[in-house]
């Protein structure tokens, strides 16, 4: 295989602004199909591509699923059904680079690591934040035991996204409440309809790679709805959750996007251990910070960590998200190209994406607690 022959699946703004500039940009890529079910969205996202030779439009995902001409989907919906339209891909031929969060249930994680298992197809979750330089910086603290056993960690995704929470089905256009008499026949799009807390990939992927670990058990608890600061919302405000690790640490983990929240800033995280601390910067004028308990310091002191790797390469400069959103793509391609999983295999994707769905689910029923199940038991006996 030469190129690898992509179909786009979903053309929102993550589409339009990130995935189709980049699969154009790095080597090894070629897009031959793009499809939404809204029409008018096709126009938009052919007007990006340098060529649109060979491209076919397409409404239906099963018809992408049939199309001879697509070796792979990349998968950028925004939909509950969105687990489940990745093992569609693969159960019908298709590798599968597929947009966070990975799954909205259970049986669609379970569903996922069932084809790629039956079918040996490279399925990649599109987590970028694993691949951000402050993440393999405390990783090697927390390897090299220079914070001792990690007692705690903290990560939060606040993200004030309220034009994202209606969609105009003729036009595609996304908006928030303020708009909804320009567009009366707007509907609730699932960034309103997701519990919160379901969206936590970009927490749980870097945080279970800095403790090498797996979540074991889940309890959460959430605000109420509809979300207080916007009424006009169907969705609580915040959700967290609570979290146990195998390796014994406890995790705070929490999601909002209907409190304000000041633009930006919108990750935050704390790794506490026995012999020390790290945490992430709290504004964009703040710095991250550093405590060793056995290092004569007094005190925090600050540290340039950033999102930004010192040894990314030139093309993965201005790619997104502090670069980090060249590397997906590129361990995508090279495990395609390679006929192999990624190193961020489908395993280590439902371990992001479990403890998550569950968290919702111990909410539903009034906060229970709740086992996760053992991804990773399952690689070694599929
Ligand atoms: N990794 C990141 O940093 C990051 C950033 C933004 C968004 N995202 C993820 O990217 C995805 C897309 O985000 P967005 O903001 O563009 O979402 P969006 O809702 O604005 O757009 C998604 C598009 O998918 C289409 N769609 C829904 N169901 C479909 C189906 N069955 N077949 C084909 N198309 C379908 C919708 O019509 C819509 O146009 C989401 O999963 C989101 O979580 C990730």
């Amino acid at each position: 295989m030469d190129d690898i022959r992509v179909a786009v699946v979903g053309l929102g703004p993550r589409a339009l602004g990130t995935w189709i500039p980049l699969l154009q940009r790095i080597p090894g890529f070629r897009i031959t199909a793009l499809c939404d079910p809204i029409k008018a969205l096709h126009e938009r996202a052919l007007a990006q591509l340098t060529t649109q030779e060979d491209v076919t439009t397409y409404e239906r995902y099963g018809d992408v699923l049939a199309a001879d001409d697509v070796d792979a989907v990349a998968l950028t919906v925004r939909s509950e059904h969105q687990g489940g339209m990745a093992a569609d891909a693969l159960e019908a031929g298709k590798h599968v680079h597929a947009e966070v969060p990975a799954a909205h249930s259970i049986e669609d994680c379970w569903r996922i690591v069932d084809a790629v298992e039956r079918t040996g197809l490279t399925y990649q979750l599109a987590e970028q934040t694993r691949f951000w330089g402050f993440v393999d910086a405390w990783r090697d603290l927390v390897a090299q035991g220079r914070l001792g056993h990690v007692t705690y960690a903290e990560g939060q995704y606040f993200h004030y996204h309220l034009g994202g929470m209606f969609q105009d089905p003729r036009t595609g256009t996304l908006l928030g409440p303020d708009r909804l008499g320009e567009y009366p026949d707007a509907k609730p799009t699932w960034v309103q309809r997701m519990p919160p807390i379901h969206y936590l990939p970009h927490e749980l992927s870097p945080l279970l790679k800095v403790l090498d670990d797996r979540v074991v058990e889940v309890v959460g608890m959430g605000t109420g709805q509809p979300s207080k600061a916007n009424p006009d919302v169907a969705q609580p405000d915040l959700q967290v959750a609570l979290m146990r690790t195998a390796k014994g640490t406890v995790m705070r983990l929490a999601a909002s996007f209907a409190n304000p929240h000041p633009d930006g800033s919108w990750h935050w995280y704390q790794v506490l251990g026995t012999n020390g601390r790290v945490e992430w910067n709290r504004g964009l004028r703040d710095k991250p910070r550093m405590w060793l308990a056995d290092g004569q310091m007094h005190d925090l002191a600050e540290v340039d960590w950033r999102y930004e790797r010192t040894d990314a390469p030139r093309e993965a400069r201005g790619s997104g998200h502090g670069d980090a959103d060249f590397y997906t793509h590129v361990a995508f391609r090279d495990a395609v190209l390679d006929g192999r999983q990624p190193a961020f295999d489908v395993y280590r994707a439902m371990d992001t994406a479990a403890p998550a769905i569950l968290a919702a689910k111990s909410i539903a029923q009034g906060s229970v607690p709740l086992a996760v199940p053992d991804f990773q038991r399952h690689k070694e006996n599929p």
